[in-house]
């Protein structure tokens, strides 16, 4: 922020023009061309075919907000947030620059104003079905989001492990857990527990390579299916990363239900959301935005889960800071 309050709206006015040149950047592998050391933008933009003169401009853009650092002669390094956008660092987040600045979901933002003054779900409105029929009618789709999934589970899987013990569990069922990558974070900070996926099955079609990549696909089944029917029983405990928020609360009701058919008495459940701030705090008050235009859910504050349980047979038992988001626990009751 600057002492001007106009500059200070127009940089947040103009937000947009970040988030599609950081899609660009990782859509083109630049960060992964960078990896070891500084290029010029003609390097660059050979290997990546793009223009030269285009390219760099838009390399010195993304220099002034902090994700590559310019040298001399029209050479660009990465930074450490730059780095986050290589395929391969230890928390990625690349994949999702790309689903946020492709073109369906895109579109769904600009159509936020229907959002609000209908209370309806924007994307659906413009584009005639909801995301998850969208995603299965369109594999590029579906792939982009996947890997967003994947990137955000990577990067958000270490903090939740580092605040939740799941010691003692010696069966983990991740329900709506994308493509494993959150499930084998979690079975590889617990040698002794074996873990399952369960997913869509245009989803689950990947996962037995990521789970191999992370070296415990001997220890996971992975299970297809709508958790509107059934969850896979069995577990002692549950886990729905960025499940729950993606729900108008009937829905999200119907699925806490079937967790809880699935449950013994004894198991746990989590959910990893960001509950919602006071008033005129940040946290979650976009992604609940996020929620009303895309999938049609809404972001909750704590209280607003213990009322989702209370309705579904759990009760809420505690609420844990985990890198940004909440790990929320509750028992069957
Ligand atoms: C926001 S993503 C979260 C994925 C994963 N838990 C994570 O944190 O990366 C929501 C997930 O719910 C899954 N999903 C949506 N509808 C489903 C259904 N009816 N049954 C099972 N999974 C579903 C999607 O396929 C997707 O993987």
């Amino acid at each position: 922020m600057t002492l001007n309050p106009w500059l200070d709206m127009l940089n947040l006015i103009n937000g947009f023009q970040v988030t599609q040149a950081i899609r660009v950047a990782s859509t083109l592998r630049i960060a992964d061309h960078l990896k070891d050391g500084a290029r010029s933008a003609e390097k660059l933009a050979s290997l990546t075919e793009s223009n030269a003169d285009a390219l760099y401009r838009l390399l010195r853009a993304l220099a002034g907000v902090g994700i590559f650092r310019e040298g001399p002669d029209r050479t660009f390094a990465l930074t450490p947030m730059g780095d986050c956008l290589r395929t391969n660092s230890a928390t990625p987040i690349g994949g999702w620059a790309e689903h946020v600045g492709n073109t369906a979901y895109w579109q769904a933002w600009g159509h936020l104003l229907h959002s609000v003054r209908t209370g309806g779900n924007a994307f659906r409105d413009l584009h005639g079905e909801d995301v998850w029929e969208y995603r299965a009618k369109h594999p590029e789709a579906n792939a982009i989001f996947n890997r967003a999934m994947t990137d955000m589970s990577r990067g958000g899987g270490e903090a939740i492990v580092k605040a939740y013990d799941f010691s003692s569990f010696r069966h983990v069922v991740d329900v709506g857990g994308g493509q494993g990558t959150l499930l084998a974070v979690i079975l590889r900070a617990c040698p002794r527990a074996r873990g399952t996926l369960f997913d869509q099955p245009q989803v689950i079609a990947g996962a037995k390579t990521q789970l191999q990549a992370h070296g415990v696909a001997d220890r996971c089944e992975v299970i297809g299916g709508s958790f509107f029917d059934a969850v896979p029983e069995g577990g002692d405990v549950y886990v729905m990363r960025h499940i729950i928020h993606d729900w108008e609360d009937d829905e999200a009701t119907a699925i806490l239900k079937s967790c809880r058919r699935a449950m013994i008495k004894s198991a746990k459940l989590l959910l990893v959301e960001r509950t919602v701030a006071p008033p005129n705090q940040l946290p979650g008050k976009f992604s609940d935005l996020n929620m009303l235009v895309a999938p049609g859910g809404r972001e909750r504050t704590s209280e607003e889960y213990a009322a989702l349980f209370e309705k579904s047979g759990f009760e809420l038992t505690r609420v844990l800071p985990a890198g940004g988001f909440n790990v929320v626990e509750a028992r069957p009751c």
